[in-house]
């Protein structure tokens, strides 16, 4: 395992991330009854922005650092930017901490959810333990992700809930993988809400991916794309992409104004597209 996720902390496709996981969690949480949220990779929890790793690429600049000081965001871009603002003594200054999912989602839990963090690289995993230290009803596992869906779900007492797939796409068979986890775990956790994300380098591949999906014929599944460059060069990140199952009600409508705003201040090509779209709708 090679990939470190600090080199792209709060890069664009984070920022998207983190807008589609917090649209689903609010949406989610409009119900009382507790939720149970599985984060399958992880990663450190937070990122130290000032360090080297993204010093040396400074994605974040593109990312967070675009939207960062905006008072004017749809509601749940703010949510997110006050959930960042916190994590910083100086919310006028640059970001310099920027939380991974794990502090996302604990910082928006209730009393009566739980969290479950699955993360396999030692560096990275005694990292997760240390941003997490304290944070109540939060368990992390040091195992395989994609094991764990098979071995943590269903939930045994919190039935209602939702789970990330955020894989580093480092080997050339995830595309795939991710595909056989979301269908498997739909079929033994039919209620339970997946968020799979994946990148937008190679359009045709990410197409062939979405018509598996639909032929799959899961229930509500939405796609939530952010592109910030055209589609054309399979060499570098175009874009961010996220399948929903079981997308909650009307998420879609938050999600399309929010995709619309960030696509506005990230893009860095006029061809640069976004949707969110019912699958099987978007060709
Ligand atoms: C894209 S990063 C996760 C970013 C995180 N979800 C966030 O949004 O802040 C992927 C993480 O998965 C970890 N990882 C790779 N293979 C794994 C596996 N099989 N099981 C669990 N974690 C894994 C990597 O070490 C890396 O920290």
């Amino acid at each position: 395992m090679n990939y470190r996720h600090a080199f792209h902390a709060g890069n664009f496709a984070d920022v998207h991330k983190h807008m589609v996981l917090l649209s689903v969690l609010q949406r989610l949480q409009l119900k009382e009854t507790p939720i149970s949220v599985l984060d399958t990779h992880a990663g450190a929890g937070v990122y130290d922005l000032s360090a080297d790793p993204s010093q040396r690429t400074s994605e974040w600049r593109d990312g967070i650092g675009r939207v960062y000081v905006e008072t004017r965001a749809p509601a749940v871009v703010s949510s997110l930017l006050i959930t960042v603002r916190a994590l910083n003594a100086d919310p006028h200054k640059p970001p310099r901490i920027y939380p991974g999912s794990p502090r996302l989602i604990a910082a928006h839990m209730r009393q009566q959810d739980r969290v479950q963090l699955c993360e396999l690289e030692p560096n990275t995993l005694s990292d997760l333990r240390d941003s997490m230290r304290g944070l109540p009803n939060v368990a992390i596992h040091a195992r395989d992700g994609w094991e764990a869906l098979g071995a943590l779900l269903p939930p045994r007492e919190i039935k209602r809930g939702l789970v990330l797939i955020d894989p580093p796409f480092e080997a050339p068979n995830e595309l795939q993988r991710l595909t056989d986890a979301l269908i498997t775990t739909h079929t033994r956790w039919p209620q339970g809400v997946l968020l799979g994300w994946y990148p937008i380098k190679d359009r045709p591949m990410v197409d062939r991916f979405l018509r598996k999906l639909a032929r799959a014929g899961m229930p509500d599944t939405l796609v939530c794309e952010l592109c910030i460059h055209a589609p054309d060069n399979q060499l570098r990140l175009n874009g961010s992409g996220l399948v929903i199952i079981n997308a909650p009600w009307q998420v879609d409508e938050t999600l399309r104004e929010a995709t619309a705003w960030l696509h506005e201040r990230m893009q860095q090509s006029p061809d640069a597209p976004w949707r969110v779209t019912a699958l099987g709708d978007e060709a």
